[in-house]
């Protein structure tokens, strides 16, 4: 994927905010996922875009996993607060995103909807708290059927500071 030729979008979902990070409740300035997306954006470029919802959810993790629930529940489409212009010029999408209850949070099914992925390859990669990439990957292969996706990686929340050597390697593999 470091091949120059490729154009890569990073798109990543990820909530500031109160979370649970290996057992306590922790305020991240910057989200887990963030922090990987703009990793993996220092190890190989590329554009990174951010998945953004109109409705922000609450600042407390038990809320947010309320509304989470309930919107994994009622198969919701958050609104998204911006397009990808220019989706054709990419060739590679990393998406990332944190687990929410078992897949990627619901405003990553609106952007995954939201474009043609026919003929491009999506490298998911995903951050957590135990239940790795749960069902994403097979989720993003039912909704980009005519996509190739990659391997994904999954991180633990608490890891991610000490993630670099891992984070390239799997990097490497997707090459
Ligand atoms: C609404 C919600 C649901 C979550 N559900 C899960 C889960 O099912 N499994 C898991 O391992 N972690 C779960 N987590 C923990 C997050 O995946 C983890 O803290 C992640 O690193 C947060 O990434 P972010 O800071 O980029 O948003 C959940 C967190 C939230 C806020």
């Amino acid at each position: 994927m470091s091949d120059t030729n490729k154009k890569c979008l990073i798109a990543y979902y990820s909530r500031k905010g109160n979370n649970y990070v290996g057992g306590n409740i922790v305020s991240l300035p910057v989200g887990n996922t963030e922090v990987v997306a703009k990793k993996i954006k220092d190890f190989i470029g590329g554009v990174l875009f951010e998945i953004n919802t109109v409705k922000t959810y609450p600042i407390d993790y038990d809320e947010t996993t309320k509304v989470a629930k309930d919107e994994l529940r009622k198969n919701a489409r958050p609104e998204l607060t911006d397009t990808v212009k220019n989706m054709a010029d990419y060739d590679v999408i990393y998406l990332g995103y944190p687990n929410w209850w078992g897949t990627f949070p619901m405003a990553v099914f609106t952007f995954l909807e939201s474009y043609d992925f026919t003929g491009k390859t999506i490298v998911p990669f995903c951050t957590h708290e135990g239940s790795g990439l749960g069902s994403s990957e097979q989720d993003i292969k039912k909704l980009c059927p005519n996509a190739k996706i990659l391997s994904g990686i999954a991180i633990r929340g608490g890891s991610i500071a000490n993630a670099d050597n891992v984070i390239q390697s799997w990097l490497k593999k997707q090459e």
